[in-house]
């Protein structure tokens, strides 16, 4: 295989992900199955058994409530409502596997970061190194309102927050302990050396935290880091902070765009191109032969609720679409306030073009591709000669679907070279970058060692004369 191509099973733990309206459909009921754990196993096993480098768990922490003026339709069609809490799938999940990674969403509104830290040094703890970040910073109102503010924060403040947020959390899992902190000497009754664990005294504009990190240093240190955000500021956030940036490109020519000008980025901020991998979603309707794929497509697009899509984008984009001339063009929307990225990933799929509201509401991300698993591999291939690293494989139905991508699929995928046929070993960071279990040392997280453990030592001293 020329270039390690990462694959990622893209799922949420509700009714309802990205297949707006299909849970209704025969062969997408088994979704409804959702607050059950025995589905998330078998899962689980599907994938690892086809080589996934990880189950990506999206999340959101608010109910869509824009369309029309409010959540009834979110309510009523099951639009990623209900929806559980990812982390807790995560250790289950573990216990069936041995390699599969699992990328936990968690938002900077919710929890605060000492008790996140924590949290997440845990599932590292618990999978042996297998847990990764994806690092959002919310777009619903409804979550900003949830969490006790009053709208949601402008949208590059949103940005500014996380880069706090990341600050205190590198600060607990990089510098907090020291690599020989643990002695664990039972001859001298020394368990960890206090003068190697250090409290970060962070003081910010949102957080107060004195540490020291309650865990001791996971396998990872600071898990695997995702990031998901397209706008400009999101751009330069995925540049400094993220090892895998999800991008919203609908055309191989479009994320190869978004793809020069993240390496530019990087390469600007001294990282390597391999440092950030840049992953699209790969949504397939899989046939036996191209005739079947499109009718299957054709079929599960009249299963397709316009409402609940209608409500994911009004939620989303922060408008409500019920309202909107469905021919005004959507670079009116370029600066909202809520996701950017996907905006611009529409009107960039389209350069001849004025793309319109109504280009949104044509189809879900779910089936935007039909094929066979030849012609699926050959979708893989161009967007890997566009230079993308890897896929977020979003299902069209159910977890059943799972099954038919790894029994078709996969082996069509290895045969070509681009999908992996055995699992590096390690960490799940060295599982994708093979560079060991660690950031490199040039990472912001890393870079902040010296200087928190040098105020520690300020500090214990001063408390000592
Ligand atoms: C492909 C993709 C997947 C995303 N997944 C999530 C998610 O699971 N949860 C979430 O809160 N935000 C998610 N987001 C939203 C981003 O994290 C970010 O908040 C949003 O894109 C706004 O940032 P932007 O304006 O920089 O694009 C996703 C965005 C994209 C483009």
């Amino acid at each position: 295989m020329t270039r390690r191509l990462i694959y990622n099973a893209f799922t949420h733990v509700t009714p309802n992900h990205h297949s707006h309206g299909y849970w209704r459909h025969p062969d997408g009921q088994g979704q409804l199955d959702y607050k059950r754990l025995q589905p998330w196993l078998d899962l689980a096993r599907t994938v690892e058994r086809g080589r996934f480098d990880t189950v990506f768990l999206a999340d959101v922490v608010g109910v869509y409530d824009k369309f029309r003026g409010n959540g009834d339709t979110s309510i009523r069609t099951a639009m990623q409502f209900p929806s559980l809490d990812p982390a807790s799938l995560v250790s289950a999940l573990g216990a069936v596997t041995e390699h599969l990674g699992f990328a936990v969403t968690s938002s900077v509104i919710q929890d605060h970061p000492f008790d996140f830290a924590r949290k997440l040094s845990t599932l590292d703890h618990l999978t042996d190194g297998r847990v990764a970040w994806n690092i959002v910073t919310s777009y619903l109102d409804n979550a900003a309102r949830n969490f006790g503010h009053a709208a949601l924060e402008e949208h590059d403040e949103r940005y500014r927050w996380a880069e706090e947020y990341v600050d205190v959390v590198y600060k607990l899992w990089e510098a907090s302990w020291e690599d020989d902190a643990l002695v664990t000497d039972a001859t001298r009754g020394v368990f960890a050396e206090p003068a190697r664990v250090h409290k970060i005294h962070h003081r910010g504009a949102r957080y107060s935290v004195e540490g020291p990190h309650l865990s001791e240093p996971s396998p990872q240190r600071t898990p695997l880091l995702f990031q998901a955000g397209g706008s400009e500021a999101g751009r330069r956030f995925a540049a400094r902070h993220a090892e895998a940036t999800f991008i919203a490109a609908r055309t191989p020519e479009s994320a190869a765009h978004h793809v020069a000008d993240l390496r530019a980025r990087t390469r600007a901020l001294g990282r390597r191109d391999n440092e950030l991998k840049i992953i699209v979603p790969l949504a397939p309707v899989i046939g036996s032969t191209e005739a079947e794929a499109h009718a299957r497509r054709r079929e599960l697009k009249e299963w397709l609720s316009v409402d609940a899509l209608q409500s994911f984008y009004s939620g989303g984009l922060g408008v409500d679409l019920s309202n909107i001339d469905p021919g005004q063009p959507l670079s009116e929307l370029l600066q909202n306030n809520h996701v950017r990225g996907n905006v611009r990933a529409f009107i960039e799929a389209a350069p001849d073009r004025t793309v319109t509201f109504a280009d949104l509401l044509k189809e879900t991300v779910s089936g935007r591709f039909a094929g066979t698993p030849e012609q699926i591999a050959d979708e893989v291939q161009r967007y890997a000669d566009a230079g993308v690293d890897g896929f977020n494989v979003v299902p069209v139905t159910t977890r059943g679907w799972w099954t038919e991508f790894v029994d078709q699929v996969v082996p069509e995928l290895q045969k070509r070279g681009l999908m992996q046929t055995e699992y590096a070993p390690g960490t799940l960071r060295n599982k994708i970058s093979g560079r060991g279990p660690l950031l490199p040392d040039h990472h912001p997280a890393r870079q902040l060692r010296d200087e928190v453990r040098q105020l520690s030592r300020d500090k214990r001293r001063a408390q000592q004369v």
